[in-house]
């Protein structure tokens, strides 16, 4: 790496706002100092931003007002200048109709508070599952130094002799109460006890599998993604990481440095090796487009050929965040895969990659399994594609029944979600274990805003005659904390028209995981006739974010971003005024 430049304050960004001697400059100091600040709090000081997306409505950032003041004696103790900058906040569990509607808002707002402002680096703090991408994105289109702070994963849940993961027990609980397995009583213990603490979900879903993708793309401490939100450690992360922006803020790197298709291809291999989130496919597409870099379908699927997952972690495997990081967590699992990752990718560290691993060892070899055992040789998310998904769909192999994983079947068609919800659980529904379960109007403009619902119920005369998977496939995500032989992304979407606005109740659907491919059994001249006669549906939003969402966001295959936001924007730094 090249010397770092002498540590002039005039050259720091936010001299452009308080060195002048002019008119416009004097308002700026004058009204810090109407705050109390005195010239000595940031007079030649690096100013660093701590981006919260606290909210009493985000549960998972519950504890972020005080790690944001653990992350403000960090940037002290190093000669910065701390100020704390609410930016929305996007919690799952209260958003309605989904975060992901409003990803891109979040990344807009990070982008522009960070170019508006006499900001020299920041300290990104986010976690819930959008909240990552989108601060990711936002600093990336900015290309302000920043440093990720991970909220991090809330402690293991315990129920009677059970250890509870979230989300994933969710569903299986609910599943056996459907199956008349589950009392009242039981059902609200579990509701009681299985979100134990602060913090994001503790299995790999969402929330961490994008922790360790900000880690391997170089935007956190080391160690950083599995560090459990609540314990003293997660404090003193937050201290370091509020000294490390200040360093930042003077020798960089740039997200632009950090941000290129060789450490791209190492999240995308990290989000493999630990079985995560089919929502990190979305999501890096988006961040590699932020950037300028073209990233396919494709390339995810040939990393996934060659990646084994060696994170044994739910809802694919055994253990959760908490034993991840007890385990050695990131570092030591990526320390397993040297040969598959480019380590001369810095990081803000100031080193990089291939150096911040080297040491990390593996303490328990059950979570973090060796190369010769592997939770699974490959595969840990797939891409398929065929004449239902011409741009292509994704599937979780890990956590799908593997004799679903070749199967061809009847479906049964939802035309949308409330659709869906009326029909279900209809004792004369017509469907068996081996109908392949189709939902609708799911996608990105169709449900809108692209939920995960991609986990279809299995309907509960089904359960109760003890099925627990069924081929399932939508234009819809599915939570990371999910789980099943479940279809998802499949685009283009239903409310464009794609082929999967066409199936009938009825046709004969193949799924073949192996060979990569989902077919529609339906001559071409009948697709025709069906597509001459399909009617688009009326537009979901007139008026406000809804029809800006509408009319520019673009299709799962390339990643939901808008698409004017995609690529660099060089020159957009504000002038002196
Ligand atoms: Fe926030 Fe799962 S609900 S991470």
């Amino acid at each position: 790496m090249s010397s770092p430049e002498p540590r002039d304050p005039a050259r720091l960004r936010s001299a452009r706002w308080f060195a002048p001697d002019d008119l416009r400059s004097f308002g700026h100091r004058s009204r810090l100092k109407g705050m109390g600040f005195d010239d000595a709090d940031y007079k030649d000081r690096p100013v660093i931003a701590i981006l919260n997306t606290w909210s009493d409505l985000n549960t998972c950032h519950s504890h972020f007002r005080e790690r944001a003041q653990d992350v403000r004696r960090g940037i002290l103790q190093a000669g910065g200048f701390p100020v704390e900058v609410p930016v929305m906040s996007l919690g799952e569990m209260l958003m309605k109709p989904t975060t992901m509607l409003y990803r891109n808002l979040l990344a807009m707002e990070v982008e522009e508070v960070l170019r508006c402002h006499p900001i020299d680096a920041a300290v990104l703090m986010g976690g819930c599952d959008k909240t990552v991408p989108a601060m990711l994105m936002g600093a990336i289109s900015a290309d302000i130094p920043s440093i990720f702070l991970p909220a991090g994963p809330m402690l293991r849940a315990r129920w009677k002799t059970e250890t509870l993961g979230s989300g994933s027990d969710a569903w299986k609980f609910w599943d056996q109460r459907g199956a008349g397995l589950l009392c009242d009583a039981d059902w609200n213990q579990v509701e009681n006890c299985i979100a134990r603490s602060a913090g994001t979900c503790m299995t790999m879903g969402t929330a961490s599998t994008m922790a360790c993708v900000a880690e391997s793309l170089g935007f956190t401490l080391v160690g950083a993604a599995a560090t459990p939100s609540v314990i003293a450690d997660h404090a003193r992360l937050g201290v370091r990481t509020g000294r490390r922006a200040v360093e930042l803020a003077w020798d960089g790197p740039r997200p632009a440095d950090l941000v290129t298709s060789d450490s791209i291809d190492n999240a995308l291999t990290t989000a493999l090796a630990i079985g995560g989130s089919t929502n990190a496919i979305v999501h890096l597409i988006a961040l590699a487009g932020r950037a300028g870099i073209p990233l396919t379908l494709e390339r995810f699927d040939e990393l996934s050929r060659r990646t084994p997952v060696i994170g044994d972690l739910r809802p694919g495997g055994r253990f959760l965040m908490e034993d991840f990081y007890d385990a050695g967590g990131l570092p030591a699992l990526l320390n397993l895969l040297r040969d598959l990752l480019n380590l001369d990718c810095p990081t803000v560290n100031g080193t990089t990659l291939g150096q911040q691993v080297t040491d990390a060892e593996v303490i328990n070899s059950e979570v973090i399994r060796p190369r010769e055992n592997p939770v699974s040789v490959s595969g840990g998310t797939c891409v398929l594609r065929g004449n239902l998904a011409p741009d292509g769909c994704v599937i979780k192999p890990l956590g799908a029944d593997p004799r679903l994983q070749r199967h061809r079947g009847p479906a049964l068609v939802f035309e949308d979600y409330p659709d869906m919800k009326a029909r279900l659980d209809d004792p004369d529904l017509d469907v068996t274990a081996d109908t392949v379960l189709i939902l609708r109007s799911a996608g990105p403009l169709g449900a809108p805003g692209f939920p995960e619902w991609g986990m279809l119920p299995i309907p509960k005369k089904l359960l109760r005659a003890g099925v627990r998977d069924m081929v399932r496939i939508s234009d819809a995500r599915m939570s990371g904390t999910s789980y099943g032989t479940c279809v998802l992304h499949v685009a283009p979407e239903s409310h464009l028209g794609g082929p999967l606005a066409l199936v009938r109740t009825g046709d004969t659907i193949e799924l073949d995981v192996a060979a990569r491919k989902l077919h529609w059994d339906c001559p071409a001249e009948e697709i025709a006739r069906r597509k001459a006669a399909w009617v688009p549906p009326t537009p979901k939003f007139d008026r406000g974010y809804g029809q800006l969402f509408a009319r520019h966001i673009t299709q799962a295959d390339q990643g939901c971003d808008f698409d004017f936001l995609a690529g660099r924007s060089p020159g957009q730094e504000p002038g002196i005024f």
